[in-house]
């Protein structure tokens, strides 16, 4: 096993892998097999690349991985792989994501990119409908899969280019870790169905109904939550979601970090949250992340 794995200097929930360049380099072969639309239009060939990868790795990344994504303890995988701009390209980057995802699940249908995954980029000009791409403004904390009827276990987000970037640092928050986790998991309010919907950029388009903590199997809470897709049909519910925007934010316990070119996040989606600190302006900025949000195989 030539990956080595490290946790985060920030926290132990999270695990750092680190791949090396002589180990990116052996997946250079297997990688080639497949085209980008080959991956996009048969979805077994991202089990023989996932494969590919996991063998370089003595079938053990996949375990390792899954392992970290579904302890309660953990939950958060960042992969830093020793890239080389030039043989390391975006093609490649999508390739080594789609093959993390295979390690551990299938990955929805994003119906942002009508494909198993999502290619999106910030810029300094943006007339979008949605957080997700203005640059200069708190990408706040949330959860994935809030408005859609697909179950979201987990999602990967890799950076796949940046310039011009001075901040836009990830932030992530771990549930057990939030000051007002008691209290807003135990307001009955939290527990009522709320509706769900979703601009037009996304391309979705019923409503969903359910509430924002949950219990997991061991009664633990779980989480699903982004501030701009409720629709409190009263006055309690809207006051129980400004409240809890306001604890998510000014928790103490986010975890803020630049994320390298290359890099991947990959978290379990019902106990880590995920957000974006603004870019500082700069007209040339330009920063394109990858996304996929998925279910664990059933074992
Ligand atoms: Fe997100």
């Amino acid at each position: 096993m030539s990956f080595t794995i490290n946790s985060h200097g920030k926290t132990n929930r999270i695990q750092n892998i680190n791949i090396k360049h002589e180990d990116l380099n052996k997946l250079v072969f297997p990688f080639k097999k497949h085209t980008i639309t080959s991956l996009e239009y048969k979805p077994f060939s991202r089990f023989s690349l996932a494969k590919s990868l996991d063998e370089v790795f003595e079938n053990k990344l996949s375990k390792t991985i899954v392992e970290i994504l579904k302890d309660r303890n953990t939950g958060t995988v960042i992969v830093e792989p020793q890239i080389d701009k030039k043989k390391f390209d975006k093609d490649f980057l999508v390739k080594l994501s789609t093959g993390f995802a295979y390690l551990v699940g299938n990955p929805n249908f994003d119906s942002m990119s009508n494909k198993y995954y999502a290619r999106f980029t910030v810029k300094h000009e943006d007339s979008s409908d949605s957080y997700l791409r203005k640059a200069y403004t708190n990408l706040d904390l949330h959860t994935d899969g809030t408005y859609v009827k697909e179950k979201t276990d987990w999602l990967i987000m890799t950076k796949m280019e940046e310039q011009g970037v001075s901040g836009g640092e990830s932030v992530i928050l771990h549930l057990d870790d939030w000051e007002y986790l008691d209290e807003l998991s135990n307001n009955p309010v939290g527990q009522q169905d709320f509706i769900w919907g979703s601009p037009k950029s996304k391309n979705v388009q019923y409503k969903v109904e359910h509430p924002v903590f949950k219990k997991d199997k061991e009664g633990k809470p779980i989480i699903s939550y982004i501030d701009q897709f409720p629709e409190p049909k009263n006055m309690e519910q809207g006051l129980f979601l400004q409240r809890l925007s306001d604890c998510l934010e000014e928790s103490k316990k986010k975890i803020e970090f630049p994320l390298p070119v290359g890099s991947t996040i990959f978290s379990n989606n019902y106990f880590w949250l995920h957000g974006r600190k603004p870019f500082k302006e700069n007209n040339n900025l330009s920063r394109e992340l990858l996304r996929i949000r998925g279910t664990f195989f059933v074992d």
